[in-house]
Formats: C-alpha cells, sequence, structure tokens
C-alpha cells in the first residue's frame, strides 16, 4: 500500500513523478504529493486520486530534473493535504515519502518535539523529516543511516536535501526498485512503475541505502559497507501494464485468464505421463517427501485459494493441510515444527501479515514455500523454496487472475507431491492433468457468456445483500465470490457452506434476499439441491452456477449460469469466473470505481 516514486536524471522531473504516481495510484488513492529540486525543495501534494495532484501541477508547473513522489494509503492520520506525503522538517530542506509504519513514532515525536521540532501532521513518516533533520551535518546519506538506527518498525524512505543534489533511499520491509537508465534513474516501490522506462532493476535488501548522485548509484549498508547489487531484468512487457482497451483493469485481467493459466503450467506438465515439474521445489524433495503435514497461511483472496489447495492436497497427495489466515496464525502458538511445510500464498509478495506468518514459521523449524505472483519480492526471497504463478502484474485492486494462477500452481503442486510420494497412480495425475490443460479453453467459453452474466448482474445491481453457497472444494469459491462482490461492488455478500444455510443464516431469506448456489457435479449436488429447495420455499431469488447438463437446478432457480463440466476437483476454475464477472458487472453498474474500490489498497504492507 502507497507507491513510492524518485526521478534523478536531466528531464523535467515533474511529468514523469506523475506518471510514476499513475501507475502506482493502485497501491493506494487517499491523497498524493511531490517534491522536486528546484532552487530549494518545492513540495505540492492533494488530496484524493493523483488526477487532482495533476490538476494542481498543470496551475503550477515545477522544475527541476530531481524529485520524489508518493500515492498514500492512510494509516496514521486521515487523508488530508496535511498528511499527505512528502513531509518535510523545520528548515523546509528535506522532504521524504515512506511506505510501512514507523512503530515507535509517538516516542520519536515527543523527543523531537522536546527539541524543538514542530511537526504538522498526524503522520508517522512526518518524524522521519524531523529526525534527518537532527542528524544532518552537511551529508544526506549519513543522517539517513543515523535516522535509521532510531527508527523501529517497517520503512521504504526516499529523501531529499535542499543543499545536495541526490536523493537518497533506504529500505527494511518494504520493497524499493532502483531503476537504471541511460544516465538517469527511476526509484520505485514497484517494477510496474519503471518497466517502460528502462528493464534493469536492481530490488533493494533490507537496510540498504541507495544514494542517486550525478556519479551514478551506490548502495551501501548500515556500516558504510558497499553492496555490489545483482542487475535484474523485468521480464513482462509494458503492454501487461495497460488497460488494452478494456474499460477497467479488473476485466482485462479476467479475460487474461485462459493465457495466464497456460503460462502457470509452461514447461511445468507433461500430462501424458502424468508428470510434473517444479524445479522451484527440487532440492527441497526429501523434506516434502518426508513431511507430516502442510500449514498453508494467507489473506483474502489467497486464503480462499489456499483453502482450494487443501481439498486438492489432501484429495491428491494425502497429506493433512491446515489452511490458516496469517492474520490469525500470528496470534497463536502455532504447533510447527521441523516435519511441518508451511506455505506462504500471495499475489504481491508483501503482505505484511503473510510475511509475519512466515517468519513465524521460519523461526520454528518449518520448511516455507512460497506460492507468489511477484517475482523479487520478500516472501519469495524469505521462504526456502518456492513457485512463482507467473501470471504477470496484476493491477485491479480486486485479485482476479493471481486467484485462478494460485489454484493452477496449487493443481501442479499436489500432482508433484501425490506422485512423489506415491499415493497418486500416473493414470490419475494424467487424467487431472490431461484436465487442467483443457481449463483454459473452458474458460475461454464462460467468457463469451460475459452478456448473460451482466444482464444477472443489472438484475440484481440494486440489493443491499446477497448469499453465496458452495459445498465442497466449491466452498472457499462461495466465499471468493462474496469478497470480490463487496469489495467491488460493496453490496454486502457472505460467502456459507450450503448445508450451513439451515443452521443459522436461513432466518435472513426473504424476497429481497438473492442467493447464488454453486453446484458441482459431486456428491453433494443433490444436498445442493435440497438447499435451493429450502430457499425457494422461502422465497428467495436464486441465481445458480451449474454445470452443463444438470438440468435438475431450473425448477429452482430464477437465473442459471451454466460452466462446461469437469473433474470436480477442478471445477473452482470455472465457477470462480461467473461470480469474478458477476462483481464487476454489479460494481461497474452502480458507478463504483472498480479498479479502485474505496478504503482498499493493492498489496498491504501494514499488519
Ligand atoms: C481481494 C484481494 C485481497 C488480497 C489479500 C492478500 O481481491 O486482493 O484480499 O488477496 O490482501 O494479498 P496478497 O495475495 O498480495 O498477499
Amino acid at each position: 500500500m502507497c507507491g513510492i516514486f524518485g526521478y534523478f536524471g536531466s528531464r523535467l522531473a515533474y511529468p514523469l513523478l506523475l506518471n510514476g504516481l499513475r501507475r502506482l495510484e493502485y497501491r493506494g488513492y487517499d491523497s498524493a504529493g511531490l517534491s522536486v529540486l528546484d532552487g530549494g525543495v518545492r513540495t505540492l501534494k492533494a488530496v484524493g486520486k493523483v488526477k487532482n495532484l495533476e490538476a494542481l501541477l498543470d496551475t503550477c508547473p515545477l522544475a527541476g530534473s530531481v524529485g520524489i513522489a508518493h500515492t498514500r494509503w492512510a494509516t496514521h492520520g486521515v487523508p488530508s493535504t496535511q498528511n499527505a506525503h512528502p513531509h518535510q522538517d523545520c528548515s523546509g530542506k528535506i522532504a521524504v515519502v515512506h511506505n510501512g509504519i514507523i512503530d515507535n513514532y509517538k516516542a520519536l515525536r515527543t523527543l523531537l518535539e522536546s527539541q524543538g521540532h514542530v511537526f504538522t501532521s498526524d503522520t508517522d513518516t512526518e518524524v522521519v523529516a524531523h529526525l534527518v533533520e537532527e542528524f544532518y551535518e552537511g551529508e544526506l546519506e549519513e543522517a539517513v543511516r543515523k535516522a535509521m538506527l532510531e527508527l523501529e518498525g517497517t520503512y521504504g524512505l526516499a529523501v531529499v536535501h535542499a543543499d545536495e543534489h541526490k536523493i537518497v533511499a533506504a529500505r527494511k520491509g518494504s520493497p524499493l526498485v532502483l531503476g537504471i537508465g541511460e544516465g538517469e534513474y527511476f526509484l520505485a516501490s514497484d517494477p510496474t512503475a519503471i518497466a517502460e522506462h528502462t528493464r534493469n532493476v536492481i530490488y533493494l535488501d533490507d537496510f540498504n541505502v541507495l544514494t542517486l548522485a550525478e556519479d551514478g548509484y551506490r548502495v551501501t549498508d548500515l556500516t558504510k559497507a558497499p553492496i555490489d547489487p545483482k542487475v535484474e531484468k523485468i521480464t513482462w512487457e509494458v503492454e501487461e501494464i495497460e488497460r488494452g482497451g478494456f474499460p477497467y483493469f479488473m476485466l482485462k485481467e479476467i479475460y487474461e485468464q485462459p493465457s495466464r493459466i497456460l503460462d502457470t503450467c509452461r514447461g511445468r506438465m507433461n500430462p501424458s505421463a502424468g508428470e510434473v515439474y517444479l524445479g522451484g521445489l527440487r532440492e527441497v524433495s526429501d523434506r516434502l517427501l518426508k513431511a507430516r503435514r502442510i500449514v498453508i497461511s494467507s489473506c483474502g483472496t489467497s486464503w480462499h485459494a489456499g483453502l482450494v489447495g487443501e481439498y486438492l492436497i489432501e484429495s491428491l497427495a494425502k497429506i493433512p493441510v491446515e489452511v490458516e489466515y496469517s492474520t490469525e496464525l500470528v496470534c497463536k502458538e502455532p504447533m510447527l515444527g521441523p516435519e511441518d511445510v508451511f506455505i506462504a500464498v500471495s499475489q504481491s509478495g508483501e503482505t505484511a501479515d503473510t510475511l509475519a506468518a512466515l517468519r513465524l514459521a521460519s523461526s520454528r523449524g518449518a520448511l516455507t514455500l512460497g506460492i507468489v505472483n511477484v517475482v523479487g519480492s520478500s516472501i519469495a526471497r524469505q521462504t526456502d523454496a518456492g513457485a512463482y504463478i507467473h501470471v504477470g502484474p496484476e493491477i485491479g485492486v480486486a485479485s482476479t487472475k493471481a486467484f485462478t494462477g494460485h489454484l493452477t500452481a496449487f493443481v501442479l503442486l499436489a500432482v508433484y507431491l501425490g506422485r512423489l510420494r506415491g499415493s497418486l497412480e500416473a493414470s490419475q495425475a494424467s487424467q487431472i492433468l490431461t484436465e487442467l490443460a483443457a481449463i483454459p479453453a473452458h474458460i475461454e467459453r464462460i467468457l463469451e457468456r460475459n452478456e448473460d452474466i451482466r444482464e444477472i448482474a443489472r438484475v440484481y445491481s440494486r440489493s443491499s445483500n446477497f448469499l453465496y453457497l458452495g459445498r465442497g472444494i466449491n466452498f472457499p469459491i462461495a466465499l471468493e465470490g462474496a469478497l470480490k462482490l463487496k469489495e467491488v461492488s460493496y453490496i454486502h455478500a457472505e460467502g456459507i457452506p450450503s448445508a450451513e444455510m439451515k443452521h443459522g443464516p436461513i432466518s435472513l431469506v426473504d424476497e429481497t434476499m438473492p442467493v447464488l448456489f454453486i453446484l458441482s457435479k459431486g456428491d453433494g449436488s443433490t444436498r445442493v439441491l435440497g438447499n435451493m429447495e429450502e430457499i425457494r420455499a422461502r422465497k428467495g431469488r436464486i441465481v445458480a452456477i451449474v454445470p452443463e447438463g444438470e438440468e435438475r437446478a431450473t425448477a429452482y432457480a430464477d437465473h442459471l449460469i451454466r460452466v462446461p463440466e469437469v473433474h470436480e476437483l477442478l471445477s473452482p476454475f470455472l465457477s470462480v469466473i461467473p461470480l469474478q464477472l458477476l462483481a464487476y458487472h454489479a460494481a461497474e453498474i452502480r458507478g463504483c470505481d472498480v479498479d479502485k474500490p474505496r478504503n482498499l489498497a493493492k498489496a498491504v504492507t501494514v499488519q
């Protein structure tokens, strides 16, 4: 959450900074601001989206070819101009942008105030500007280093000083990437803001200090020792972070899923032989062979993917699995040890809660794996091994393609483990993988029904509530469908196991309550049909997702969405697509900003 962008070069900085902020806006859009070195430090800030800052700059353009910028997701202090970054010191010579949370900011603020510093915001970040001012003795880099020794918590920082033609950046627990151009440098919290300028990047590590100056870039550690970081290449194309003719990234990313699932599978399976190759797990195969238990930990949509993973691994690999919210795991004394495998599931690889759970699991000696999208992210780097899902940058705040990417990785992992541990016959593995290979084509067919799904969304777009019911491996899909609907359309929705309905939630049902059922061909479907009858008897309105050929639901449902019939274990791939579209259309019809739902931001980097 929050985005940082910085530019050091010879071009006019502010248009580049604005462009960088637009690329990062999905990380937070409560307010935005920038500072450029233009004879002194000149700072402009605006509440709301980046376009408000842009409007301000139209009336008041800034010269200068060095600057830092920030788009904010509020943690400490309401969204306001005062609380927007960059934050400045008393002299107005220093400007700071910050991602993360300074845990000891109150104590530092009290101390600095007692030394005469006057604060103008409610943020934790402002202490950094005053601390740097306190330590400044003519060398910004040194002052930042000294400030770092006082800061507790997490930070990605970029700092400028009016008297030095430099940007100094530092990282602890919040990502920062340096883009190396031709005689110019780009600094960002996320490579999506850099990719259009250069493909050569350096991912900073914790406690790295980066200085951008006329003589180039320099990375050092807290003791000033030089570091020679690896220059890596951005592997995806810039078009992937464009809307490409779609009105919203969310819709584009829903439509990308068939090709992205193929990307996740590429080079990793041989369906006819029933074999899966996960190179990232080769070195830990011994421990996987002996694993006593798997604990999957994640948040939100990635947690739902983990629940599907549980079904897959228990069915195919016969290993007991527990799925924990990362946010809850850290509140427990988890029974994790060296015989356990801990899997962190994350799109961003930066979710602070999942990172905390991962560190806890590591400290207990568990083997840690990451199933992550963002290459080089903190979770990917801090796990012992893992598999990237390779679905490309996900910009829509509501996760869609990363979800099916995670499902794909779980199918591969479950088959891999099943074969490794001898619990899955090659013929069974072959059947699953062959069906997996056909999933993209099935999704294409569902996407052809987009207009029908939009019509259903229109019918229910004025509803205040929705219930989503699913059973077995489709219960997590009910949860995911409900989450998608509420986060983008603001319609309250709950996901419930179908048969739990009669244990309480059925009291909510009347003619104003739409209920969405997910049916698959599994054993439970007869019972789910019984649940539909119960809703019908109470005048609830029913939308049902049913496999083609399932005609019994027509007797109860007001609306049917038919999806191709597949192996039960793969049915979540197909039941989730209509739910993503339903949420998207409901939001769009209700006039919501689909890609930037209120109060949300992509990548929750605070606990
Ligand atoms: C929902 C959504 C969130 C994320 C959650 C975890 O659409 O995007 O619920 O799934 O914040 O994020 P990652 O996967 O980046 O760890």
